[in-house]
């Protein structure tokens, strides 16, 4: 192809000049032909991609394909079922509930009931309108160790920093959280001035980085993280273990969106990209993580403290149930992610091959809590693909207390899944650096969309609870889900995931 590419671009150039001899408005072709020579010449000298090289201008063709590939798929050949990691179906409910607009469905459920994995809750004849429940249920959470306990909605905003969200996002964020009095975690990025902005509660999670709250070195610096800890806005404290999507790899935050506001932030050189450790430096052990959980509630003056994990070796969280009694510390809470959750980035064998499923995750933390007799001081919070009342249904059903959402709201703010988190080339300015696409997101509109989507979703919860029959959270069982394992089989969950006594560990 080379050889025809050199060959045609020589005769139209010549036959061009010539005809602009008698025809001068001729030359403008060039416009239009300069341009695809140009590309060609620059295709032919190109030694790093063999099919520009060898095919000039239509090898070009390829790259542009590919990048419009995800987008013509999202917009022209994905079915309501399809479409990855959030499905349309799953997508379009929140913008239908952030919107405000018509959330019902038409015509009957889009999902293949008799598909193995189907799962489902079973409903009463003695269903409770939901004007009878609770429309607005809350959680207290802190132990006994607690000053501050923290009285939580049972839905709040997962963590995502700043640096893997713009600053107009974590505003909308937090102004969300203050108009629909939901939580709203900072993520491993420390506190901003855009998270402070709005006055919507804040969990400040803490990584392995101690963003906001490190030395030079890197290490914890317990000043610092009493000065902010302490803040009236910070609620609680979670201490990041692990997050779903890339457990045992610390968190990444590309040199590109390390601007120099982030970087001082986080007190790192800007323009670097900076991956956190994948394991802490102020405790090595179980029983040292109890004393920094309690050295944090002394430190922040009893605010709840607790840890985020995405369950990994089951044996290492037991050991943690054994140190919670052998201290007498325990954490207020703990945050169970799935290895279905989302990140900005991550390596593609961390998301896709490590880390337990949320509803398998969640079930053996519980499990193990009640097991150890631990459960009493501890609540528990999930995380991973909570979009509907269903989902936080079901997670309350394996013993969750409240869940979290950060693709959700991340949805709510006008996210379109175009998957460019780690680019910074986010199309909508959620998950990007670049002012110019920062500009587009309107922060008075979407703060009141993330808040009607939590409102929506939280109500669609209490009134689906209304047609199990069941009239309180704490009275969801195992036994009101269940899942399709095969065509001939059906099971609860409470088969699947068998009750453990409360102390039959212990
Ligand atoms: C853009 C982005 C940034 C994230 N940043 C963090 C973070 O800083 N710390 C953390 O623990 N999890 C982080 N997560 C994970 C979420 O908090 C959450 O655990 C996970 O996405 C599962 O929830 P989801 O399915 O509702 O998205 C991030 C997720 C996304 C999408």
């Amino acid at each position: 192809m080379r050889n025809q590419f050199i060959g045609l671009a020589i005769v139209t150039s010549l036959a061009l000049i010539i005809l602009s001899l008698y025809f001068p408005w001729v030359w403008w072709s060039f416009a239009l032909v300069g341009p695809v020579i140009a590309l060609g010449i620059s295709d032919l000298l190109d030694k790093k991609h063999t099919l520009r090289n060898n095919f000039p201008v239509l090898g070009a063709l390829r790259y542009v394909m590919e990048d419009l590939r995800p987008k013509i798929y999202q917009y022209f050949i994905e079915s309501e079922t399809d479409g990855a990691p959030i499905n349309r179906m799953y997508r379009s409910i929140v913008y239908q509930r952030a919107k405000g607009a018509l959330s019902t469905n038409p015509f009957g459920t889009k999902i293949d009931v008799y598909q193995d994995g189907y799962e489902w809750a079973n409903h009463s004849m003695h269903p409770i309108n939901h004007t009878e429940l609770d429309e607005h249920p809350r959680v207290l959470i802190g132990g006994s160790d607690c000053k501050q306990p923290y009285s939580s909605s049972i839905l709040n905003v997962s963590a995502m920093s700043y640096g893997a969200l713009s600053n107009r996002a974590i505003e909308a964020l937090n102004g969300g959280a203050k108009l629909g009095n939901f939580a709203h975690n900072t993520g491993e990025g420390s506190i901003s001035q855009f998270h402070l902005k709005h006055g919507g509660d804040l969990i400040w999670q803490i990584g392995t980085g101690y963003f906001g709250c490190r030395n030079k070195d890197g290490t914890f610096n317990e000043d610092m993280f009493k000065e902010k800890a302490t803040q009236e806005q910070v609620k609680m404290i979670e201490i990041k273990m692990s997050q779903g999507a890339k457990p045992g790899h610390g968190g990444i935050l590309p040199a590109i969106k390390n601007t120099k506001e982030i970087a001082a932030i986080r007190a790192v050189e800007p323009h670097t990209r900076v991956d956190s450790p994948p394991a802490h430096s102020a405790f090595s052990n179980p029983i040292e993580l109890m004393h920094f959980i309690k050295k944090l509630r002394d430190l922040s003056d009893g605010k709840p403290v607790g840890f985020k994990l995405c369950v990994g070796n089951k044996i290492e969280f037991t050991d943690l149930c054994i140190a919670m009694q052998n201290t007498g510390i325990t954490p207020d809470f703990i945050t169970v992610d799935g290895g279905e959750g989302g990140t900005g980035a991550a390596p593609l064998e961390f998301s896709n091959s490590i880390g337990m499923p949320l509803r398998d995750g969640l079930a053996f933390v519980c499990d193990s809590l009640r097991g150890y007799d631990l459960k009493k001081e501890i609540k528990v919070l999930a995380s991973g693909k909570i979009l509907t009342g269903f989902h936080v249904f079901r997670a309350f059903a394996l013993g969750a207390d409240a869940c979290y959402s950060a693709r959700g709201m991340m949805l709510a703010l006008g996210c379109i899944q175009a998957l460019e988190c780690h680019s910074n080339h986010c199309p909508t300015g959620i998950a990007t650096q670049q002012n110019h696409l920062i500009k587009g997101l309107n922060v008075t509109d979407k703060k009141v969309r993330v808040a009607k989507f939590h409102n929506e979703t939280v109500n669609s919860f209490v009134e689906f609870m209304g047609a199990t029959g069941v009239n309180a959270i704490g009275k969801i069982k195992r036994h009101h889900v269940y899942r399709r394992i095969n065509q001939e089989q059906i099971k609860t969950y409470a088969e699947i995931y068998p009750n453990i006594k409360v102390g039959e560990y212990a």
